[in-house]
């Protein structure tokens, strides 16, 4: 009966000196592994760094020219434009356009969308060369990017290959719009490898 007790409470200590008050921790365990994860945590100090400066995400292109007076005129020369613009056909930027431009600059780029009609923001310019005369394709994106006044930027929206699907076919709808100009023959534009 005594060591039926003995043994009863010497089994009872060792059970309840297992149990820990620390509710983070299993308090003693048999075979670690099972509990404590042999592998970092998230976020545990030594595990995240910050990638190496001057480290940019995959297909991601950096856009240099400031987001200033400045930085619009500068962009008005920028030739850099992707290799693959000049055979772009301008009709892969349609779709595009018509989901992010058209409900302000108007389906044929006449700067008259249903926004404007119903005038719910003005001075949308058509795309015309009487209206904007000194655009290129290297501003279009830099107004892409930055935007211009009422004009959001749409950098967050589209990524490097959409902006310039829709430049193309801004461009193409700067063309219907400018009365007796040849079929793009504004777009002088050399290809050139993006800086
Ligand atoms: C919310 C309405 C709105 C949307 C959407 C919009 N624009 Fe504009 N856009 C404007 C306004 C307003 C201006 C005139 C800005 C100014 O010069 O004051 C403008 C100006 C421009 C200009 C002429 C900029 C210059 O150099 O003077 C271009 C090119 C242009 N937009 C292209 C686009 C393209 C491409 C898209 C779609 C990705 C787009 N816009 C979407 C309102 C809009």
């Amino acid at each position: 009966m005594r060591i039926k007790t003995t043994l009863w409470i010497a089994g009872s200590a060792l059970l309840l000196s297992s149990c820990n008050s620390d509710k983070t921790t299993p308090g003693y365990t048999y075979m670690d592994d099972m509990y404590r994860s042999p592998a970092h945590q998230t976020y545990e100090p030594g595990t995240t760094k910050l990638p190496v400066d001057g480290t940019v995400p995959r297909g991601y292109v950096p856009y240099m020219i400031a987001n200033t007076n400045e930085g619009y005129i500068e962009s008005r020369a920028n030739s850099a434009v992707p290799s693959y613009y000049a055979t772009l056909d301008a009709e892969a930027g349609k779709e595009l356009y018509g989901q992010f431009c058209s409900h302000c600059h108007g389906e044929k780029g006449d700067g008259n969308g249903i926004l404007m009609q119903r005038e719910k923001i003005l001075g949308i310019p058509g795309y015309g060369a009487d209206k904007l005369p000194d655009i290129s394709p290297g501003s279009i994106y830099h107004v892409i990017m930055y935007g211009k006044n009422n004009m959001g930027s749409h950098a967050a929206q589209l990524n490097y290959e959409e902006r310039w699907k829709i430049i193309k076919y801004v461009w193409k709808l700067r063309t219907d719009q400018t009365p007796g100009a040849a079929p793009a023959a504004a777009d002088t534009t050399a290809a050139q490898p993006a800086a």
